[in-house]
């Protein structure tokens, strides 16, 4: 039998169909449900655009209403959540702490009712867990780092919920917007390596749970969510060694070194700019004042964003501005890549979802390398 040609790390390869969202390098967009993900971020706010990708079409005002309500309300974790935190070596990450809280939650479900991968029992599933997770993830982060936990309150906003309840204050509505519109930008992207990581596990007709707890595995590494940690933590690097006139010095040093700069390079966009990370960018400035330095970390931004095109022909990739918003919102780091997360819930809400309705097993071939013909 003639095998296919074999692309390493699956380069190019085509591994499903999906009417979810397309990334459209030719014409530099994110088609998400048919729309301009941009546009989207731009003009609604992340619930909508967390119905449009979970539903497939946008929500009229009463369905608006109703779904941003539903997220708030169901909000609130098990009380063994919280207890399970407590119980958790401290040392644990709290992507670790988030994954093993979305598997937990299968335990509230019917052995029967868990076996079943209906559209409708999904979509209520789906729903659950991405209102659930930022309360997950920041609960985890609260109770590792020795806080009192924040409960949600049901009665404001998803955004304005998820940054009161990491800082126990309610924010402003500048802070609000910025964080919805990053959100928004993290929503739903194709097929990364979490999202063919939750297809594949869901393929075997497993549970969202489980194809869920395999995403957040795969988001936390540095070459996917992780980055948007990593790239900050260069960028304070920088700030801390001699802030923006060191910055060519540091960038150029990695490279010479043959090491990553995180938050640059795409699998798919590679050699062009990534359109969330152009839009994101321009709240750098207008989010600096938040924070002492703010005005230098910019400057930084824009050293290494302009090394690492001359010298590599690379362009950032969202985790760049967005690692750097984050910290210009006061969030504390762990939460990054768990943040991440929460919002891509909506995008493995509906790749599950799809997998589900229209599956076939997962199961690649290999192109055996490895010795034959031995005897014990
Ligand atoms: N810093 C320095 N060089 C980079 C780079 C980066 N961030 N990203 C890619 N390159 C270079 C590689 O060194 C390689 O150059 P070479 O051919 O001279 O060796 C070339 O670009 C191709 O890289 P490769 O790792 O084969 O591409 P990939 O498609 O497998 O990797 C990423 C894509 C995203 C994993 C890669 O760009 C990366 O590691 N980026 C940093 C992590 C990151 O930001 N991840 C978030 C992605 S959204």
């Amino acid at each position: 039998m003639e095998m296919p040609t074999y692309r390493p790390g699956l380069e190019g390869v085509i591994a499903t169909t999906t009417s979810v969202s397309y990334l459209d390098v030719d014409i530099e967009q994110i088609l998400v449900r048919g729309y301009d993900l941009i546009e989207l971020a731009r003009e609604l706010k992340y619930s909508d655009v967390a119905y449009l990708v979970i539903y497939g079409n946008l929500p009229n005002s009463s369905q608006s209403e109703e779904f941003a309500k539903e997220l708030t309300s169901k909000a609130e974790i098990p009380e063994e959540l919280y207890r399970l935190f407590e119980l958790m070596p401290k040392n644990t990450s709290v992507m670790d702490a988030l994954r093993t809280g979305v598997s937990f939650l299968s335990g509230y479900e019917s052995p029967d009712r868990l076996g079943n991968n209906s559209y409708d029992t999904n979509l209520e599933r789906g729903i659950n867990l991405l209102a659930k997770v930022p309360t997950i993830a920041v609960s985890a982060y609260r109770v590792l780092h020795g806080l009192s936990v924040v409960r949600p309150n049901p009665n404001i906003g998803y955004s304005e919920n998820f940054l009161y309840m990491i800082t126990g204050i309610l924010p402003d509505a500048e802070s609000t917007d910025a964080f919805d519109k990053i959100h928004t930008c993290y929503i739903e992207h194709e097929m990364p390596n979490s999202t063919f990581a939750a297809r594949v596990i869901a393929s075997t007709l497993s549970d969202m749970y489980g194809a869920v707890t395999g995403a957040v595995a795969s988001l936390k590494g540095p070459l996917h969510g992780g980055a948007n940690e990593a790239a900050i933590k260069m960028v304070l690097e920088i700030l801390t060694d001699g802030g923006p006139d060191k910055a060519e010095a540091y960038t150029m040093n990695k490279l010479k070194r043959r090491e990553r700069i995180m938050g640059f390079g795409h699998r798919v966009y590679m050699k062009k700019y990534d359109p969330r990370a152009l839009f994101l960018r321009d709240y750098i400035p207008r989010l600096a004042d938040n924070i002492p330095n703010g005005m230098q970390i910019s400057d930084i931004y824009k050293k290494v964003e302009y090394v690492m095109n001359r010298e590599k022909g690379l362009y950032p990739n969202t985790d760049y501005p967005i690692g750097i918003l984050y910290y210009m919102l006061g969030i504390p780091i762990p939460l990054y890549t768990p943040i991440f997360l929460c919002s891509r819930m909506a995008g493995l809400a509906a790749h599950v979802l799809e997998q589900h309705d229209d599956n076939r097993l997962f199961r690649p071939r290999v192109i055996y390398n490895g010795r034959r013909g031995l005897t014990i």
